[in-house]
Formats: C-alpha cells, structure tokens, sequence
C-alpha cells in the first residue's frame, strides 16, 4: 500500500485583493517515492500550489500536510521547508553567495548545523549534483544548467524528503534542462526523494509517475501520462498540446505505418517501437 508524503485536503488560497481564489478547492495525494509533474497554461494556479507545499504560503482554508508536518502557522514554516525543497526558475534568484561551496552552505549555517557537519554535507552535495569541481568557482562563470544544478545542491544539503521544482528549466538550453531533469530523476529514483515537478514541457511531463493538470485554479486532470495524454480532446481544451511524439505517432499512422502500439509519448520509446516495427518488416 502506498504511503502519501503529501496530503492537499480541499485546499483553497486567495490572494489579497485577488476576486477569485488562485487556488480553488484541490485535493490531491502524493506518494512517497513518487515523481508527479504539474501542467497547466499561465496563471493557472501551479506555482501557488507549490508555494502551500513549502508553507511559503498557507492555505486561505483546506489543510496541507507535508511528511506528518501541517502548516498552519509562522511556526510551522521552518519543519515544512526542512521536509520539503524548492528550486525556482530562475537560478540567479536563488543562488546567494559568490562562491559555489558557501553558496551550498547558506542554508545549512542557517539552520546552525556544525561546521564539520557543513562540510561533509557540502561535499556530498555537490558530487550527487556532479559540481565537485566547481565547488570553489564563482556562480557567475557557470552556464544556465550549472548554475540550476547548484541551487538543487544548496536545497539537497537539508537532506529534504521532498523537492519541488517549479519550471527549474524553462531558462535553460535544451542541454541545461535535460541536466537538470536527469539530476531530478536520479535524486526519485536513488534517493528516494519525492519529486514535484512543475513544466510547460509536455515531454518532461510524459516521463513522470503521474501528472495533474490545473486550469483556473483547479485539478483538472491527474494520472498516468499514458492516461491523461490519451484524452487529446480535454488536454487541448486546457490550453495544453499533446506530447509531440503522440501527434508524430498519429501522423505516422495516417501515413499508412501499420502496428505502432498505443500511447508511445518519448523519444526512447518511439524509436524502440520503430525499431521492432522494421525488424519484424
Ligand atoms: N502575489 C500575487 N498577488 C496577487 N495575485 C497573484 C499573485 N501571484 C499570483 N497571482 C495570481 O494567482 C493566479 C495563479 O498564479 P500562479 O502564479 O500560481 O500561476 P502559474 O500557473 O504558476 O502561472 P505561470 O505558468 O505563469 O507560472 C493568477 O491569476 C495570478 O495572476
Ligand atoms: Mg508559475
């Protein structure tokens, strides 16, 4: 039986002055363990959601319970964030120091752990972030990836159960991104740590465990990409479009090639799907 790390319990949240509410009414579980991307077109609500999680806001009415921990009040912000990490678009934001190694640091002297404990945790993080070369280097030199990889390290030294990424790589190139979701990928799957990934890219969306869509405030959808893709009809309705390999699947199949299987979503399995089809041709 799954265990959820993350209870969303009808979960509403207005801004100040806001007319309606930014997050309306969501429910939502998330397992230990899991990967869950988070789509929906601009304004939609995502970064909201993910502010609740890290008790960066709290929940205007509905409960949010992070790892057994509910952020209610002031008090409670800190065990959420110790619980639960996140890593901003905009690594410049978030970097803080001028040297990689203090930067990874901050957060840690911050929460007066010792400073042997500080350095081996630094070290462990900027090798599981594959930056141990860097360590001494400023920020500054380093490439939009780089730099994003860093920010993961300084979130990863507070050993979170749990790391949010909210469009940690819509400001990257394309080798950037891919990085950077391959370093989150490995942190779920070696680590162990639940991962909460919020993109406009359809396709680093089909490669997580389940995905939930938000329009207007609201979950819309949420399920396996293989499920929530099927239904072009409402994803397109959503402001949303399907993952390219999908519309190339289906464009293969007009064109007349017989037997591609059924929801084939990444480049991987596409090109495995085509390799079976010629050797069987
Ligand atoms: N600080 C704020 N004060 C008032 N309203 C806000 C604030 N931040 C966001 N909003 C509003 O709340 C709604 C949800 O915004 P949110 O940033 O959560 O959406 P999003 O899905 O993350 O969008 P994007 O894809 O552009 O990042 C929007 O209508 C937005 O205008
Ligand atoms: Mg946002």
């Amino acid at each position: 039986m799954a265990e959820a790390i993350i209870s969303i319990r009808d979960v509403c949240f207005q801004y100040d002055g806001a007319e309606k509410p930014a997050v309306d009414h969501v429910s939502l579980e998330i397992q230990k363990g899991e990967f869950i991307a988070v789509l929906g077109r601009n304004g939609s609500g995502k970064s909201t959601l993910a502010k609740l999680l890290n008790a960066l806001l709290l929940p205007t009415s509905g409960e949010v319970v992070v790892d057994g921990v509910q952020a209610k009040g002031e008090d409670d912000a800190l065990p959420v964030r110790e619980r639960c990490g996140m890593v901003f678009q905009n690594p410049d934001n978030q970097i803080v120091a001028t040297i990689v190694e203090e930067d990874c640091a901050f957060g840690l002297e911050n929460m007066g752990v010792p400073s042997e404990e500080i350095r081996r945790r630094v070290d462990e993080t900027l090798r599981a972030v594959g930056m141990e070369m860097y360590a001494e280097s400023s920020p500054n030199m380093l490439s939009g990836g780089q730099k994003q990889r860093v920010a993961v390290a300084g979130v990863l030294a507070m050993r979170p159960k749990i790391i949010v990424f909210d469009e940690s790589t819509a400001m990257l190139d394309p080798v950037g991104r891919r990085d950077v979701l391959s370093l989150a990928k490995r942190l779920n799957r070696e680590e162990g740590i639940t991962i909460v990934w919020i993109t406009h890219f359809m396709n680093e969306a089909v490669q997580a465990d389940r995905v939930a869509v938000m329009a207007d405030g609201r979950l819309e959808m949420l399920g396996t990409p293989q499920k929530v893709f099927a239904d072009t009809k409402r994803i397109e309705a959503l402001g949303l479009e399907a993952p390219e390999m999908l519309a190339f699947g289906a464009a293969l199949m007009r064109r007349g090639v017989k037997g591609l299987p059924q929801g084939v979503m990444t480049v991987e399995e596409m090109a495995e799907a085509l390799w079976r089809l010629k050797s069987r041709a």
